[in-house]
């Protein structure tokens, strides 16, 4: 039963000619022939064999025989929800972006949430990064925030991703575990990479174990820019608070849950939205004035740094409310695609190296997960506002573009798109001033490995810290290879000697055992580096 109200926006107007509704309406195919008997194949004589002619069999059978896509390669197991988007006060002073700027405007909003390790079917309460995944449907185009629960990440650079990916996922010959870490090749890859540190701090906190995604922080992670009306632009962290406050489970409550409910979190989010009971969020932001830029020991381009909320406090600029399930969930939740290169005038990238991959990845894999060029066409991906380009054809085209022009310039045709001046509204890339050599390095100021990842642990409560202890000891007890254990010890060692003297005592190790690995990690070294020190050690 439908408890809570159902509120229109202008997405949800846009999709309504798209949905179906069969209550009381006769069954016909796709090619809108009645069907008289959907029971029964067509068979040559009473007991068969069936016959081939049967087209309403064949029609029925090959529509089910495609149901399934590909999952996506991380993130594969969410839940969605439609909402609104209210700004609080206008951020002229930072940004022109039309829906930060007009506090009348209700952006709609259709955000997903998931986890990153297990495939579409694992449990909602794997320990795991969750990722919040919010794309705004706004008066310029969609502006897609896609962030996670957790403020930093394991990796600096994009390039690294596939391997971060395939040390998460499950091993390759057996397929296990699901579960994110638990695991001999996650903790492999995470005891090579120093700069895993302060992630793996987060992920083996109580933030990797929520309660509910209504009480879930979101984070943009990267520092991107704000560009204001004049020109000017400004650095900015993005944040999402939960007004119900950050809340976990403990580990036990969690294996307990998951064996009880898998969909937990994606139970408790339909039910809150079928009650009326909104989940709302507010938006932080971060601002950073461009002239900060190395004002910190970290580098602002570093995404496995956070910027100290004491340093830069986080300004809540608006709320966010789901207010609506959707109606299906292949077409809206699976079928939405994400990604962070989705901006509107007056928000812009920087050249964090994990954020730069990132815009080529999304768009990348969306091709092959949703069959092609024509994704956004698909109703929850379309923008709000008519879209009008020189793009043609492919699998699965929906519009029928008129006339006989498809490029510009051209002189045939009267109506052929125009573009859209600066001035009026049309997206220009924030003109930085780069000067530099072309070179496959990581800058020095990316090397602190270790100083965010023990401020991190001194910040949390004495139950807290305990947490972190039990889950790196529960987590890599499950590693078979002693080395590995050992030289996640090395780590350890460098964030908090207390950290790793109480996890090589749950693992039944001693400290000094470890210590000559520990010596062979430069202690602000990059990967690189560290590779080296294995291979000539
Ligand atoms: C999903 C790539 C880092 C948040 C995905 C997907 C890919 C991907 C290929 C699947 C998209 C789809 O099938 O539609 C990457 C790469 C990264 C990276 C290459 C780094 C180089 C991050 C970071 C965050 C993040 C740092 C958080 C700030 C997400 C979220 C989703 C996702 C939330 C799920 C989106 C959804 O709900 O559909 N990522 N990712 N990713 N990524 Fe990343």
């Amino acid at each position: 039963k439908q408890l809570a109200p159902q509120p229109e926006n202008t997405k949800t107007q846009s999709l309504a000619p798209h949905t179906a509704d069969a209550a009381g309406e006769q069954m016909n195919t796709n090619t809108g022939l009645p069907i008289n008997d959907d029971q029964n194949s067509l068979k040559a004589g009473d007991r068969g064999p069936s016959l081939l002619e049967d087209f309403l069999f064949r029609e029925k059978m090959t529509h089910f025989d495609h149901e399934r896509i590909p999952e996506r390669v991380v993130h594969a197991r969410g839940s969605g929800a439609h909402g609104v988007f209210k700004l609080y006060k206008p951020l002229t002073e930072y940004t022109k972006a039309a829906f930060l700027n007009n506090t009348d405007v209700e952006t709609p909003v259709f955000v997903r949430f998931s986890t990153v390790a297990g495939s579409r079917g694992s449990t909602d309460l794997a320990r795991d990064v969750r990722g919040f995944a919010a794309k705004f449907y706004t008066t310029e185009g969609n502006f897609d925030l896609v962030g996670n629960n957790m403020p930093v990440f394991f990796i600096q650079d994009a390039v690294k991703f596939p391997d971060l990916v395939h040390a998460v996922k499950p091993e390759p010959d057996n397929e296990i575990p699901q579960a994110a870490s638990a695991h001999d090749t996650f903790w492999d890859f995470i005891s090579l990479m120093p700069e895993s540190a302060h992630m793996i701090m987060w992920a083996m906190s109580d933030r990797a174990i929520p309660r509910s995604y209504r009480m879930m922080e979101g984070f943009g992670v990267h520092t991107f820019r704000l560009i204001n009306a004049e020109g000017k632009a400004s650095f900015v962290k993005f944040h999402w608070k939960p007004l119900l406050g950050v809340h976990s489970v403990a580990w036990d409550e969690a294996q307990n849950i998951s064996g009880k409910d898998p969909d937990f979190h994606r139970r408790d989010l339909w039910d809150a939205i079928e009650s009326g009971n909104f989940p709302e969020y507010e938006l932080g932001l971060q601002i950073i004035p461009e002239e900060d830029e190395f004002k910190y020991d970290f580098d602002l381009l570093d995404s496995t740094k956070l910027v100290p909320e004491e340093l830069v406090p986080v300004q809540r600029v608006g709320k966010l409310t789901l207010n609506r399930n959707p109606d299906n969930f292949f077409a809206e939740t699976e079928q939405i695609a994400y990604h962070i290169g989705h901006v509107v005038p007056g928000i812009d990238f920087t050249n964090d190296p994990l954020l730069q991959g990132r815009l080529f990845s999304y768009t990348d894999t969306q091709l092959t997960r949703l069959g092609g060029p024509n994704f956004q066409e698909i109703p929850i991906n379309r923008p709000i506002v008519p879209v009008h380009n020189n793009q043609r054809d492919g699998f699965m085209r929906q519009t029928i573009n008129r006339g006989k022009t498809s490029y510009n310039p051209n002189s045939l045709s009267g109506n052929d798109p125009q573009q859209v001046k600066e001035s009026a509204g049309g997206f220009v890339s924030y003109r930085e001033r780069i000067e530099a050599r072309k070179e496959r390095l990581r800058n020095k100021s990316f090397f602190d490995h270790f100083s965010q990842a023990r401020l991190f642990f001194n910040s949390q409560s004495d139950p807290e810290k305990n947490h972190i202890v039990d889950a790196l000891t529960f987590e890599l007890g499950k590693v078979k290879t002693i080395a590995i254990r050992e030289r996640m010890l090395g780590i350890l060692v460098q964030i908090d000697k207390d950290l790793a003297t109480q996890v090589a005592y749950g693992l039944g190790l001693h400290l000094p055992d470890v210590l000559p690995t520990n010596q062979s990690i430069p202690a602000d070294g990059n990967p690189a580096d560290y590779q080296s020190v294995q291979v000539d050690g």
